[in-house]
C-alpha cells in the first residue's frame, strides 16, 4: 500500500502530538504544522529518532495564505494528502461575556474557527482533485454546551461543528468524509495552562461528575483520531463525536 500523508496542525504539542506521534507509529508520513517553530522542531526531532517518517512545517492558522500554503507545500512536495486533523487552537483566557476583551475574543475564533476553516477549505481543494481525503476538525464537548466565562472558545466550537456539517453535505458524494472530534477534559497544556478559560479547581470538579471521573489522556484521543481517519470508519461523516468519558452524560 502507498505510504499515505496525513497534516496535523497544532501538532507540536498536546493531543495534535499524541495524534501525530500514533499515526507515524503505524506508518504514515506525518507533517507536523504549528506556530510555534521551537516546539515544532523539537517534535519533528523527537519523531525522526523513532524512524518516523516526519516533517514540520510553521504555519499560522489564523493566516489564509499560511493555510493555503501549507496544503500547497505538501501536495508539491509529497504529491497527496490523505488526511487532515485540523486541531489548533487556543482557549483564550477567562471573562464574562461583557468584559471580555474584544481582541482576545477575535483572536480565540481566528484560531479555532477562522483556522480549520482556512485549512478545511484547501485541504478540501486538494481532496477533490485526488478523489480521496479525510478531515477531522478540533471541537470540544464546550462545542456543545455553554461554558461562563469562555464564550469565544464555546461559540467558535460550536462553529466548527456546523462547519463541519456542511462541508460533510457538500464534499460527500466525492469520497470525503469530514467530521468533528467533540473531547472533554484531556491533560494537556491546555488545560494545565495558566491561561485556560475554565480555572484548574472548577475543571477537577467537572471531570469529577463525568462517568469515568477522571482526566483523559491525549493518546487516548489519539487512538480515537485514528480510527477515525481509517477505512474501518468510512461511513462515519458529518458527525460530532464525543470522545470525553461521559462528560456530556452527566
Ligand atoms: N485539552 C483538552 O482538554 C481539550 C478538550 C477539548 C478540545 N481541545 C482542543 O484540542 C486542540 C488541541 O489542544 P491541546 O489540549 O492539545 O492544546 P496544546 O496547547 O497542547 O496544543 C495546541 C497547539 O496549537 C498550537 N497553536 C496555537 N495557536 C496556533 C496557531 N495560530 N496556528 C498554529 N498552531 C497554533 C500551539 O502552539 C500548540 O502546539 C485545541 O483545538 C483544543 O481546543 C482540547
Amino acid at each position: 500500500m502507498e505510504q499515505r500523508v496525513v497534516l496535523v496542525t497544532g501538532g507540536a504539542s498536546g493531543i495534535g502530538y499524541a495524534a501525530a506521534s500514533a499515526w507515524a507509529r503505524i506508518g504514515l508520513r506525518v507533517i507536523i504544522s504549528d506556530i510555534n517553530s521551537e516546539a515544532g522542531f523539537a517534535a519533528e526531532q523527537s519523531l525522526l529518532s523513532t524512524g518516523a517518517n516526519v516533517h514540520f512545517i510553521a504555519t499560522d492558522v489564523s493566516r489564509s495564505s499560511e493555510c493555503t500554503n501549507l496544503i500547497s507545500e505538501i501536495m508539491s512536495s509529497h504529491g497527496r494528502l490523505d488526511i487532515a486533523l485540523n486541531n489548533a487552537g487556543i482557549t483564550g483566557p477567562a471573562a464574562k461575556l461583557a468584559d471580555y476583551p474584544i481582541e482576545e475574543w477575535r483572536r480565540t475564533v481566528d484560531i479555532n474557527l477562522f483556522g480549520v476553516y482556512y485549512c478545511l477549505a484547501a485541504e478540501l481543494k486538494a481532496f477533490t482533485a485526488q478523489g480521496h481525503g479525510v478531515a477531522i476538525n478540533m471541537s470540544s464537548v464546550y462545542g456543545k454546551r455553554g461554558v461562563p466565562g469562555g464564550s469565544a472558545y464555546s461559540a467558535s466550537k460550536h462553529a466548527v461543528i456546523g462547519l463541519t456539517k456542511s462541508a460533510a453535505l457538500e464534499y460527500g458524494k466525492r469520497g470525503i468524509r469530514v467530521n468533528a472530534i467533540c473531547p472533554g477534559f484531556i491533560e494537556t497544556p491546555l488545560t494545565k495552562g495558566t491561561e485556560s478559560a475554565v480555572p484548574t479547581p472548577i475543571m477537577d470538579s467537572l471531570v469529577a461528575r463525568s462517568a469515568n471521573g477522571r482526566y483523559g489522556s491525549p493518546e487516548e484521543i489519539a487512538q480515537a483520531v485514528v480510527w477515525l481517519a481509517s477505512d474501518e470508519a468510512a461511513y462515519i461523516n458529518g458527525a460530532a463525536i464525543e470522545i470525553d468519558g461521559g462528560f456530556l452524560a452527566a
